[in-house]
C-alpha cells in the first residue's frame, strides 16, 4: 500500500537574531545584528499508512511540534521531502488543506469571545462542507463528546476539557483523512483524558483516520498507539511498535508484593534491586528470564498477602533510551 505520509531526511533548520541584553543592546543590534541558527529537526524520515495511529514522542525540544508544522504546511522545510497525501504540504493547496486537521493543545483555534457554534459555522464556510454533512458531522461529534450542551456558550467561559473537545469538533467538521494532534490532552483532569482518548479512538477505528498524537501522558500513547516514533535532538531514536518496544527493551520485570509481617529490606534485596518500600510493601526491578524462579523463592520464603508481576512502565523505557544515547554521544 501506498503511503498517507512519507517524509524523508526532513531537515528544519530555525534562523533567528541574538539580541544584546538591554536598551544599548537593541540599539546596538540595529546596526549589526548576530544571525544564529538552531537545526530543530536533522533528517528524519518514515512512511504512514492509511488509518495508522502513530504516537510520536520525545523531550521538549525534540523537534515534534517541528515536524508536525512541516507536515502540515505551516512551515517549509529547510531541506528534505515531505510528502502528505500526495500532496507537498507547504504548497498549501485547497484540495490537501480540505483533507487534514492539525489541532494543537496550546493553541486555541476558536474564537475566544463567541460561541463555539459560530466558530463552527465558520469553518463549515472555510472548508465548504455542505449542510448535510456538516449537520451530520456536528450531531455526531457532539454527542460523542458530550457537549450539546455548551455549544452556544462563549467560549472563554467554558473549562479547558470543554474547550478542548470543542477544538477537536471544530477540526473534525470536514471530515479528514489525517489528523495530527499536537499535545490535546494537556492540562486535563483524567476524566477528561479519558473521554478524549476513547473519542479517538474510537474515531481511528470507525473512520479509517490516520492519525499522528504528540503527548507528554505515556497514557495517551498506551492506549491508542501501535505503532510510536521516538525523537530527540531532532533525530530518530526509535520507530517499531508499542509492544516491540517493550521487548526490545525491558529485559527486566517489576514486581510488586504486600507481605504479612515486617521483613528487613536486607531480606528482600537478595531477590533483587528494590525500587521502593512502603511498609510492607516491596516493588522489585528482576530479571525477565528468572520471573518465576523469583516469584517462586518469595512465595516459599514469606507469607505474602498479595503479588503482583508488571511489564515495565513506557516511561521507564523511554528514559533508559535517552540515557543510553546520552551515555554513547
Ligand atoms: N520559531 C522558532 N525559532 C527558533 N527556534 C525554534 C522555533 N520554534 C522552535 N524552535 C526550537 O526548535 C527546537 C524544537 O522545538 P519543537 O517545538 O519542535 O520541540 P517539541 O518536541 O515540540 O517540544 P515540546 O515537547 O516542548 O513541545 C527547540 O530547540 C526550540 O527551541
Ligand atoms: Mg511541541
Amino acid at each position: 500500500m501506498k503511503p498517507i505520509i512519507s517524509i524523508k531526511n526532513l531537515v528544519k533548520q530555525y534562523s533567528y537574531y541574538k539580541k544584546q541584553p538591554g536598551l544599548l543592546g537593541s540599539i546596538k543590534s540595529l546596526f549589526h545584528r548576530e544571525k544564529l541558527y538552531v537545526e530543530a529537526v536533522k533528517g528524519i524520515s518514515f512512511e504512514i499508512q492509511p488509518g495508522e495511529f502513530v504516537g510520536f514522542v520525545g523531550p521538549n525540544g525534540a523537534g515534534k511540534t517541528t515536524t508536525l508544522k512541516m507536515l502540515s504546511g505551516i512551515l517549509y522545510p529547510t531541506s528534505g521531502d515531505v510528502d502528505v497525501l500526495n500532496h507537498k504540504p507547504f504548497e498549501r493547496e485547497p484540495e490537501f488543506q480540505k483533507q487534514f486537521a492539525l489541532v494543537m493543545g496550546q493553541k486555541n483555534q476558536l474564537w475566544w469571545d463567541l460561541p463555539a457554534i459560530e466558530s463552527f459555522l465558520l469553518n463549515k464556510a472555510i472548508y465548504e462542507i455542505p449542510d448535510a454533512l456538516f449537520k451530520k458531522n456536528l450531531d455526531e461529534l457532539s454527542e460523542l463528546l458530550d457537549i450539546k450542551d455548551i455549544l452556544d456558550v462563549q467560549v472563554r467561559k467554558l473549562s479547558l476539557g470543554q474547550r478542548m473537545k470543542c477544538e477537536l469538533v471544530a477540526a473534525l467538521l470536514h471530515s479528514p483523512k489525517v489528523l495530527f494532534l499536537d499535545e490535546p490532552t494537556i492540562g486535563l483532569d483524567v476524566i477528561s483524558q479519558n473521554a478524549i482518548r476513547e473519542f479517538l479512538k474510537a474515531y481511528n477505528k470507525e473512520k479509517g483516520a490516520t492519525i499522528i498524537l504528540t503527548s507528554h501522558y505515556m497514557q495517551d500513547i498506551r492506549r491508542l498507539c501501535d505503532r510510536v516514533i521516538i525523537i530527540d535532538h531532532g533525530q530518530l531514536l526509535y520507530d517499531g511498535t508499542y509492544d516491540a518496544l517493550h521487548t526490545q527493551y525491558s529485559d527486566s520485570k517489576t514486581v510488586e508484593f504486600t507481605l504479612a509481617n515486617r521483613v528487613d529490606a536486607k531480606e528482600i534485596e537478595v531477590f533483587g534491586k528494590i525500587l521502593s518500600q512502603k511498609d510492607r510493601t516491596f516493588s522489585i526491578k528482576i530479571p525477565r528470564e528468572k520471573t518465576a524462579e523469583i516469584t517462586g523463592k518469595i512465595l516459599e520464603k514469606f507469607q505474602v498477602d498479595d503479588i503482583v508481576i508488571h511489564e515495565r512502565d513506557i516511561e521507564e523505557i523511554i528514559e533508559e533510551i535517552f540515557t543510553d544515547k546520552k551515555m554513547r554521544d
